[in-house]
């Protein structure tokens, strides 16, 4: 046998070398479920023809084959492996906004080979575009922008390994993360931000934040610098978004783990201990990715063992008001957050689904105490209500449990600010890392991107399943059925009555990623919904268009080989929820990940985020990759959404 060279092997592909699947799955009987014609044909019951989509490539789905129609208004695009952005035929993209590009007059010019310089490097826009949303304030639209990490060996290009050595370093990344609010408008040559609008705004690593909701001032949240534990700074690694009814901007910070390290070892009080092992704060003297904490104190576990307490939380921004201080809401729980999906119960409660991106961690729902009227006051209702954790049955039913100081022996406080240990308490369901929610605005359901799980059923050196980081097995369940799950699955839920905030729901898989032209039959193959025109493997971002149609996006293996081939670049693709019909619209550049979604006020303009593209996309050879936020129209410049 060869040797086996692991430098070119994918961390998946090492891991699996490592960690071979087992060869009997003890899943079967669920799995049979979840593929069987009948066991989905039950469900469709309630959910309708929709859930004719679902089986394994062994059962072609007669409803979908039937169809004879299409929503879609353009034709498939095939899988790409360049450097740039492809959209079909009768559809054109153009790049609005690069990674330095300027939000102010006095913004330093962005160099091909270095970047930025420190100075005024918070006055270009951010880097690693993810989730953002448009908000129109009279005429004028706002389009809000997360930049979610900073890639260090590009945006520090002069230092070695691209690590950072010094405070000014620092300071430069912190000013390139966070999240931008920027006015856009669309002219003669397209849309284009317009430079020193009163409304651009950048908010980073240092802007400071109020912290509201049941941990606010608990002794937790204490630091040298806030003895309160009510006032912060910084928003850290925004990952995807939310809008509220009112008109408000959610950021979520999802790995903000990542920003903290130790100067010498340090003696931890125990809850603390506890909490950083679940959410895997580093308690390292290494420099890490960022190296934070040897030029900035607050970042630094050994000075400040609280301040890692203070993010991992939902962030509420008023893109209206260029002067108004973000707000951290920990009423909807400390977990890496993905996005929020706000929607307004019947009886004007207001529901929030996050999802937790973790491997086995879990899926959540905050449902308010008070109810949402509109133009009235809602400075206080985020603050006070009930956080929920999802349990999903093999039966295709599912329940919200309350995540109360009762059932889960914490106090409200540590609730919001140990969230995870509060869900492991009532038994949720270990999930495939849940990325985008989204919810239906024409039909009362909701959708969760579930994107991979490498290590779900997999086997450690000791023969056992591995676990999450609560040391629970990872073992098949019914909305996460693959063993070692390379692809991804879109998982979707009805509430029952109707109402985003009842307790109870059914559910299905709108969508499990497959192979089916590497494996002809079985979980890998994929849903029926699949096939050789559509492949796609670990879905994430994802929004819902004003009609209805799911807009999916990739964040994944993109080498186009073995049992990614025929997939290509990431991408975005377009779903139809009731046929199950799935088509690809929008090729990213090799090595970058789309994210981000949002329409402009008329609907005539996609907004897609491309983030840490591999070429040197968009600027071409001799330039730094710089993420972008492009547009997409119609040619004839229709509705787009
Ligand atoms: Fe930032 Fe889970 O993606
Ligand atoms: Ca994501
Ligand atoms: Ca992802």
């Amino acid at each position: 046998m060869s040797q086996i060279n692991y430098d070119e092997l994918s961390f998946d592909d090492e891991d699996e070398l490592k960690f071979p699947r087992p060869t009997v799955h003890e899943f079967d009987r669920v799995v049979e479920r979840a593929v069987s014609r009948r066991g989905f044909l039950g469900g469709a019951l309630a959910f309708g023809s929709g859930a004719a989509v679902m089986g394994s490539g062994l059962l072609n789905s007669s409803a979908l084959q039937a169809q004879q129609t299409s929503r879609f208004a353009f034709d498939q695009l095939a899988p790409q492996t360049d450097g740039t952005v492809h959209v079909p035929g009768g559809y054109k993209w153009d790049v609005l906004m690069r990674w330095g590009d300027p939000l102010f007059s006095d913004a330093p010019a962005f160099d091909p080979k270095t970047g930025v310089p420190t100075d005024g490097s918070d006055r270009v826009f951010g880097e690693n575009t993810d989730g953002m949303e448009l908000f129109l304030v009279g005429n004028t639209e706002l389009l809000v922008v997360n930049s979610e990490y900073a890639n260090t060996k590009v945006n520090l290009p002069a230092e070695q390994e691209g690590k950072p050595i010094s405070a000014e370093d620092v300071v430069r990344l912190q000013n390139f993360q966070g999240v931008t609010v920027m006015e856009v408008a669309e002219g003669p040559n397209g849309w284009e931000v317009v430079v020193d609008s009163p409304y651009n705004r950048r908010i980073h690593h240092r802007t400071p934040m109020i912290i509201e909701g049941p941990a606010a001032g608990h002794d937790l949240m204490k630091t040298e610098a806030d003895p309160t534990g009510t006032q912060s700074l910084g928003t850290f690694n925004n990952c995807g978004s939310g809008r509220t009814p009112w008109g408000t901007y959610l950021t979520c910070e999802e790995n903000f783990n990542g920003y903290f390290g130790a100067t010498e070892p340090t003696v931890l009080e125990e809850a603390t201990v506890a909490g950083y092992s679940r959410y895997g704060v580093s308690t390292k003297i290494d420099p890490g990715r960022y190296n934070y904490h040897n030029f900035d104190p607050r970042f630094d576990i050994s000075r400040n063992p609280n301040e890692p307490h203070r993010a991992g939380y939902i962030v509420e921004i008023d893109p209206s008001d260029p002067d108004s201080t973000p707000i951290k809401h920990t009423a909807l729980g400390r977990i890496k957050h993905e996005n929020a999906a706000c929607v307004v119960a019947p009886d004007g409660r207001v529901v929030v689904y996050m999802g937790d991106d973790e491997r086995g961690e879990y899926m959540y729902k905050w449902v308010s105490r008070d109810v949402y009227t509109p133009g009235g006051d809602t400075s206080t209702l985020l603050n006070e209500g009930q956080l929920h954790v999802a349990k999903f049955n093999d039966d295709m039913t599912g329940t919200w449990i309350a995540l109360t100081p009762q059932d889960t022996g914490m106090s409200p406080a540590e609730i919001a600010i140990f969230t995870r240990i509060a869900a492991t308490e009532v038994s949720a369901t270990t999930m495939d890392r849940p990325e985008w929610i989204a919810v239906n605005p024409v039909s009362v359901e909701a959708y969760c991107c579930l994107t991979n799980n490498s290590r779900r059923g997999a086997l450690d050196d000791d023969g056992n399943v591995r676990t999450n980081a609560a040391g629970e097995p990872m073992v098949p369940n019914a909305p996460n059925p693959r063993e070692v799950n390379r692809y991804g699955q879109i998982v979707r839920w009805r509430p029952h009555n109707d109402d985003h905030a009842a307790s109870t729901f059914d559910w299905d898989l709108y969508v499990m990623a497959g192979n089916p032209t590497v494996y002809t039959e079985g979980l890998y193959a994929g849903s029926a919904n699949i096939n050789e025109g559509n492949l796609f493997n670990s879905p994430d971002g994802m929004q819902i268009d004003s009609t209805g149609l799911i807009w999916i996006q990739t964040d994944g293996d993109d080498d186009n080989e073995g049992d990614f081939s025929g997939m290509g670049n990431n991408q975005m693709l377009a779903g139809d929820p009731v046929t199950g019909e799935i088509r690809r619209f929008l090729t990213g550049p090799n090595g970058s990940e789309v994210t981000g979604l949002t329409w402009s006020a008329d609907r005539r303009t996609m907004f897609v985020g491309i983030q840490h593209p591999g070429a040197p996309f968009p600027d071409g050879e001799g330039s730094l990759p710089r993420s972008s936020i492009i547009t997409v129209k119609r040619a004839d410049n229709a509705l787009v959404g």
